[in-house]
């Protein structure tokens, strides 16, 4: 859990330049000059390999210099109102650098990182302002520590760096999930990199490869898919495109939140989870190993706990599964506090030393702390004299620190340019309008009402996401609770930081003809008197921003002011166009009977433009959900809430759930909208499918397929590839269905293209045993099935 402080208020301003100029002039002395640039010394020898600068450095440094390297501290610890004589430093992010906070910190207590999260935004907030800081806390680090060994600088960049407030920002992953697109999601990452290179951040705390499985759960958004093969897909290629070169990474990424974070009992955040292990190998856990896998370097722990164990004092979780199973070699880093947290929290810890050596033995190389360098150093310290933790286990931790900083160049050009920062934060945008038109996704289409005419003669525009920025970005946008800080009390920011770019009403506006009259109105019954004459209304509801545990809902649903809105819209008898801008399904309500509804999710800067694009056809639509839309319909017709005007989803639901026993009576998968689906202004026909007949349990089937349009405008078909096991021998229930593969197909109006998509047969792999099964997840022999819509072909993996 975060702190929760407001992030307003002038201070007295020693400006990250004016530090980095006294500090460099004071210290940078000859003696540390020379020895930065001795190449003999070959820790600093830019042409030495990694292994031998991190041999050379590890044996130069002391035992408190390594354990400093093991923690991080969030940046307002480098802040206060004024110059603090004995370090003591308590600021908030509005408050300026101070030189004896940096001293403190990164000096006196030798700290290895720093954290930007997500309120910790510099006073000037713009490109340039965070190269500013960044280079200043860098310096100090350099120029001021024995060894000159640089900080590696943390933030959470989830949808493009979204902290300076006029960064292009992308779809939030949810809606990235929607477009089904790796080459995308690669191009957006790489776009990340950008942002971050130009402004100093490093680490970048992304992405999320949780599963999205019940939409009560606050940060349902931030991750791509309700399943893992879609969701280690998108990872794997944001990952590849976010670190650039494979071996030195431009920015090191993380796979989050490691693992089962999700999955709390009853959607609320860092909570507890109860998690078979069966379920969490065979379904959670290839999402995080598809990123593991494209190079991630870096993992953050679940900030929960799992079968009654914190994940962070979990040595099964973070050595036998993560660097045994997974093969994982890089840095783990624990979660906001929860190294402290294991003593404050969950009380397993009678004090920090214990709490340290039970994060740090289970597999922990970093504590993201945040705010107590001083008693991490003392805690670990102790730990080493108590003999609870080893030399060897900090070395090992700091081998891998140092070598994730060679690696990122850190010691070989730390610095940024400011002056490129602002260009870098603001680029991009077309990129972030195609990723908005990809993901946009339309759920309903009554008598082809959509896409509207350009040359329309009056559309009624209203509801409350029709012209809000600070909604369509949803949270860390700008700062941890969203633009504004979401509106919430708590988390305030300032008002005047709303990210430029396109809502609906904009894109809707230089979408039509010049005669068409756009009406745009807040007030009820303006909106229902000018629809009566009207070709169309548009109403875009939704939600407002929201991070982490304060976006729980035990009820996600559009409010009772937006059904209403809505229901009187629908009365006037004319088209209404729902467009939902949420980060999860919604009970819809009335907006279920719209002529037109569409799911926009969290579509980013460029998301009005998006949202126009698809309502006009610039666009032909080819979002598909990367989740489950749950309903409470089952319900109803069951009689236990017959007449009832609930819109409470059937939660948690998702379409690999598992058959049971009573699936007449509600429970099986009847969702209102499928896993997968999405409609489209043309039509499309698949069909001859084959696959391979037999596959090793090492190797890889192919299914091919041909995919048709057989309408009269050219558009994308996702056609997602299942496996059907139709008998299980080793006795294990598996999902009627599950994700191998998919393909994104563009084929003009009239044309048909033939597809391979090829899948591992280890995609199959199931832990096998009875209920107590914790063994390695193998692939079981027998009979299978491929199944591409409505076509299978059988296979055999022998
Ligand atoms: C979140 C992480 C995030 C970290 C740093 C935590 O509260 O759970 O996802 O990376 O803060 O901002």
């Amino acid at each position: 859990m975060r702190r929760i402080t407001a992030a307003l208020g002038a201070a007295a301003m020693l400006s990250a330049a004016a530090v980095t100029a006294a500090s460099a002039g004071a210290a940078t002395t000859a003696a540390r000059h020379n020895a930065r640039h001795n190449t003999r010394t070959t820790y600093l020898d830019p042409h030495a390999r990694t292994a031998d600068r991190v041999d050379d450095l590890l044996g130069r440094m002391t035992l408190e210099e390594k354990i400093g390297q093991m923690d991080q501290i969030v940046d307002e610890k480098l802040r206060a109102p004024s110059n603090p004589s004995d370090g003591n430093c308590s600021g908030s992010n509005a408050d300026p650098l101070q030189q004896a906070c940096l001293q403190k910190v990164l000096i006196s207590d030798r700290t290895g990182s720093i954290l930007a999260g997500g309120t910790d935004n510099p006073t000037d907030n713009t490109g340039k302002g965070w190269a500013d800081m960044y280079n200043a806390v860098q310096h100090y680090a350099i120029d001021h520590s024995r060894l000159h060994i640089p900080i590696i600088f943390g933030v959470d960049a989830v949808h493009g760096f979204g902290h300076p407030y006029q960064a292009t920002l992308f779809p939030q992953s949810i809606g990235m999930g929607a477009t089904w697109d790796t080459t995308l999601a690669h191009e957006a990452g790489a776009a990340t990199r950008q942002q971050l290179v130009a402004t100093g951040g490093n680490w970048d705390f992304a992405p999320v490869q949780d599963l999205a499985r019940d939409n009560r759960w606050g940060r349902y958004y931030e991750t791509w898919a309700e399943e893992p093969m879609l969701s280690g897909a998108m990872g794997a290629a944001n990952i590849a495109g976010m670190q650039g070169s494979a071996g030195h990474p431009q920015v090191a990424a993380t796979v989050k939140h490691f693992a089962g974070y999700s999955q709390s009992i009853n959607g609320h955040d860092r909570g507890e989870e109860q998690l078979p292990i069966r379920y969490l190998q065979d379904t959670f856990l290839p999402s995080y190993a598809a990123g593991i896998d494209a190079g991630a370097a870096t993992v953050m722990v679940n900030s929960g706990s799992i079968n009654g164990v914190p994940a962070t004092a979990s040595h099964f979780l973070l050595t036998t599964e993560l660097r045994q199973r997974l093969g994982f070699k890089g840095v783990v880093i624990s979660d906001y506090g929860d190294v402290p947290a294991l003593q404050s929290a969950y009380h397993v810890s009678a004090d920090l030393a214990d709490a340290v050596a039970k994060a740090v033995n289970a597999g922990v190389d970093m504590a993201m702390e945040p705010d107590n360098p001083s008693g991490w150093d003392a805690a670990l310290l102790e730990d080493v004299h108590n003999g609870s933790v080893s030399v060897a286990r900090i070395d090992q931790s700091v081998r891998r620190i140092l070598a994730l900083k060679f690696e990122l160049g850190l010691f070989d050009h730390p610095y940024v340019d400011p002056s490129q920062a602002d260009a870098a934060v603001t680029g991009n945008k077309p990129l972030a309008r195609q990723a908005a038109d990809e993901s946009v996704t339309l759920l309903r289409n009554q008598n082809d009402v959509l896409p509207l005419s350009k040359d329309a003669s009056k559309l009624v525009v209203t509801g409350p996401n029709a012209d809000s920025m600070t909604n369509q970005l949803g949270g860390w946008s700008v700062s941890w609770q969203g633009a504004f800080g979401g509106g919430q009390a708590c988390c305030a920011g300032p008002a005047d930081q709303i990210p430029p770019g396109t809502t609906v009403l904009d894109g809707i506006k230089a979408a039509v003809s010049p005669s068409t009259q756009v009406v745009y109105t807040q007030d009820k019954s303006q909106a229902v008197s000018e629809t009566s004459n009207a070709d169309a209304a548009i109403v875009a509801v939704g939600e407002t921003p929201y991070a982490e545990g304060l976006g729980d809902n035990p009820s996600p649903a559009l409010t009772p002011d937006q059904q209403s809105l809505i229901s009187a819209l629908e009365a006037t008898g004319k088209p209404v166009i729902v467009v939902v801008i949420a980060g999860r399904p919604l009970g819809l309500g009335p907006a279920e009977q719209a002529n037109g509804l569409l799911m926009a999710y969290l579509p980013g800067t460029e998301g009005g433009a998006g949202v126009a694009d698809v309502l006009f056809g610039t666009v032909n639509p080819s979002g598909k959900l990367p989740v489950t839309w749950p309903t409470d319909a089952p319900l109803q017709q069951s009689g236990f809430n017959a007449g009832g005007a609930s819109t409470l989803g059937d939660e948690p639901k998702f379409f690999d759930q598992l058959p049971g026993t009573n699936s007449g009576w509600g429970s099986g998968y009847n969702p209102l909208y499928p896993f997968g689906f999405g409609l489209s202004y043309t039509t499309f026909k698949v069909s001859g499918l084959s696959a391979s007949s037999s596959v090793s349990r090492h190797g890889s089937g192919t299914a091919t397929f041909t995919v048709a349009n057989t309408g009269a405008r050219d558009g994308i078909d996702v056609v997602p590839v299942y496996v059907h096991q139709p008998t299980e021998t080793a006795g294990i229930v598996v999902p009627p269905q599950r994700l191998v593969g998919f393909a994104r197909v563009d084929v003009s109006a009239g044309q048909s293209k033939t597809v391979h998509v090829s899948f591992p047969a280890s995609s199959l792999a199931l832990t096998p045993a009875d209920i107590d099964g914790t063994e390695v997840p193998q692939v079981m022999a027998g009979k299978y099935q491929v199944q591409v819509e409505d076509m299978s072909a059988d296979f055999v993996i022998g």
